[in-house]
């Protein structure tokens, strides 16, 4: 499993169901840099993490929403926020794709290992983009293929979907910040912040490990903003 990369001292700050929920490839929140009133969004919020580390660092004043698309997840994640006694949260149910926020309404924009799944990551990046005020970053934590997935055969990705468990349809590097780039976003930059050794794919051998050593799978840290 690609999961995330959160401080003993965040852990700490969170209910342990909530930490032990997390399904993530990062941490968007160590990321966004978020400061007291702003409004953040995370797309495909699970158990509510990386909302509730938010929630924390934008008070007071500030808010965070989570939104996701099932009711178990939407559940644990108000179970979570219960525990935790964080109070400026709001989880929302609904689709990455059609983001049930108004316009120029938030100011950060994160999301962990959640893009990914979309079938539809055109609408995900230009939903953001709308949500986002003028200035309004988009932080987040994904999964990457570090060159052109076209080149593994059809096996080799399909099995870093399985070993995986939350890769699927993974973008390559370049498409992510040619799709950031076509929604409007400025200042884009995609930064691998771990590269998956071929071998540690369950299931690869042989000629496949060479194939996906040569378009090897990252978690990236990927940034840009909305022009103001
Ligand atoms: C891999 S988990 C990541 C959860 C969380 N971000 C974390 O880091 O633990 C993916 C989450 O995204 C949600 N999700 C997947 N596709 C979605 C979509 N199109 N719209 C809304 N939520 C979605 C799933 O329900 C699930 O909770």
């Amino acid at each position: 499993m690609v999961c995330g990369s959160y401080s003993e001292a965040e852990r700490g700050e969170l209910p342990r169901l909530a930490a032990d929920a997390s399904l993530g490839c990062g941490n968007p929140v160590a990321l966004a840099t978020l400061s007291p009133g702003e409004v953040v969004l995370d797309l495909g919020s699970g158990g509510g993490i990386d909302v509730l580390l938010s929630a924390r660092r934008v008070a007071p004043g500030g808010k965070a929403y989570g939104l996701d698309m099932t009711d178990e997840m939407l559940e644990l994640a108000r179970r979570n926020q219960a525990e935790a006694g964080v109070e400026n949260v709001e989880f929302l149910k609904g689709e990455i794709e059609a983001v049930p926020l108004p316009d120029d309404h938030v100011d950060v924009v994160i999301s962990n290992c959640v893009i990914n799944l979309s079938t539809e990551k055109p609408r995900v990046i230009s939903e953001a983009f709308r949500v986002l005020k003028p200035g309004g970053r988009f932080a987040i934590s994904d999964v990457v293929f570090l060159g052109e997935k076209d080149k593994l055969p059809p096996g080799v990705a399909r099995s870093v979907e399985l070993w995986s468990g939350c890769i699927s349809g993974a973008l390559e590097a370049k498409e992510y910040e040619a799709l950031l780039s076509q929604a409007g976003f400025d200042d884009v930059a995609v930064e691998v912040t771990h590269t998956y050794p071929p071998e540690q794919v369950a299931g690869l051998a042989g000629e496949d490990v060479e194939a996906l050593r040569a378009v090897p799978v990252a978690s990236a840290f990927i940034r840009a903003r909305k022009p103001e």
